[in-house]
């Protein structure tokens, strides 16, 4: 496909991926798109060992990284990752439910240790967010999407001196003119269909009114996402490709354990709810034990960021191990009501181009030529 970004980061379909997992990045990139390996709550050597594995597996295919990095940022005071430091009226509201239920507690000999990992990665600092960049900075990158909006200007600067291209997400019309203004490269326009931390307004809505406001700077369409009529639909309200996170998750390549898998199958749009359990802030996900929870009278307060994602860290653990459906969750967006199987993410991009292309057919035909 011939779109202006296409042209602007080598692509040949307008097809983007975001994953945290690098199996996904590298078979999007193959099969003609862009895959972005998400590096949020990555430590520094782990991420050195993925983008390597990226470098040896993707075939000279571009690909990209989607950092959060704040524009401004205040030193955060040193914040303790020590387990019996969290707020525990909502460590004990937690530990309760799970116990109810009869899920197991963390094995006593190792539970400090898993536990300190999972929290040192929600404590990422942006300094540490920095670092990261850094190590990225020494792969073949050809683009960085900063899901925080606009990254500080010494790393706009830093990136287009090397000639890698910057894009940033945003769920409003005024965020999205702030960041074309500046100096980002390519807009993604995220509607509240998505899966991950998203806004209020609808893709419908939200697309061309920052196509609108951004234009030329090329928009890409994201937020429920995941065939090729929808792809249809963002590029006829002006989109110059798609950014898609959800639909990943049912692919082969994907992250998910298989139980997690199997409760995608199942779900309904109404399911991938907007929650503040997992991170303080909404955040659009599968509805589970855990979520509901919150929500119920007499439950605690959510915890500002970074506090309610540590309180989490050993619910997650522990419902994990334990594989209780009824208390996994994940980020998802309301396109998991059309996800009923396990694919492949080549299988994915081959049939949004059939269905794109069958789309365009049917789309000429409306018009009456006699
Ligand atoms: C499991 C999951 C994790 C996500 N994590 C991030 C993230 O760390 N950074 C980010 O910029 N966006 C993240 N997102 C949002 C995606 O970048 C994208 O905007 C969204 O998935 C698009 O909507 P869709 O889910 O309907 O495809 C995440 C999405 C999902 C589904």
């Amino acid at each position: 496909m011939k779109t202006k970004i296409c042209e602007l980061l080598g692509i040949d379909v307008p097809i983007f991926a975001f994953s945290h997992c690098r199996d996904v990045v590298v078979e999007v990139s193959k099969a003609g798109g862009m895959g972005f390996l998400g590096l949020a709550r990555m430590p520094a050597d782990q991420l050195e060992a993925e983008l390597q594995w990226i470098d040896d597996h993707i075939g000279g295919r571009p690909y990209g990284v989607d950092v959060l990095m704040p524009k401004n940022y205040t030193k955060l005071p040193e914040i303790t990752i020590d387990p019996e430091d969290l707020p525990q009226e909502q460590v004990q509201f937690m530990r309760k439910l799970l116990d109810d239920a009869g899920i197991s507690r963390l094995p006593e000999d190792d539970d400090q240790a898993m536990l300190r990992d999972s929290l040192s990665r929600v404590t990422q600092t942006p300094e540490e967010e920095i670092a990261l960049l850094d190590i990225a900075l020494k792969h073949p990158i050809k683009a960085v999407v900063n899901g925080l909006g606009i990254p500080p200007k010494e790393v706009i600067d830093r990136l287009h001196d090397r000639g890698i291209k910057i894009g940033s997400l945003t769920g409003k019309v005024q965020h999205a003119i702030k960041q074309k203004e500046a100096g980002i490269d390519f807009i993604v326009a995220v509607g509240t269909e998505a899966g991950g931390h998203t806004g209020s307004i609808s893709s419908m809505v939200l697309w061309p009114q920052i196509v609108d406001a951004v234009t030329p700077t090329p928009v890409l369409a994201a937020g429920g996402v995941g065939g090729g009529r929808q792809m249809a639909a963002a590029m006829a309200l002006g989109a110059d490709g798609i950014w898609c996170g959800s639909i990943w998750l049912g692919t082969r390549e994907s992250e998910l354990q298989p139980e997690m898998k199997e409760i995608l199958w199942s779900a309904s749009a109404e399911d991938a709810i907007k929650s503040r359990a997992r991170s303080g802030k909404p955040v659009r996900m599968l509805r589970s034990q855990l979520t509901e929870a919150w929500e119920q009278p007499g439950a605690p307060d959510y915890l500002p960021m970074p506090y309610q994602s540590m309180v989490m860290c050993e619910p997650d653990l522990r419902s994990q191990r334990a594989k209780h459906k009824d208390f996994m969750y994940y980020p998802v967006g309301q396109i998991v009501s059309a996800m009923h199987e396990e694919t492949t993410c080549k299988q994915v991009i081959f049939d949004m181009m059939s269905e794109f292309v069958e789309v365009m057919e049917r789309m000429n035909q409306l018009i009456a030529t006699d």
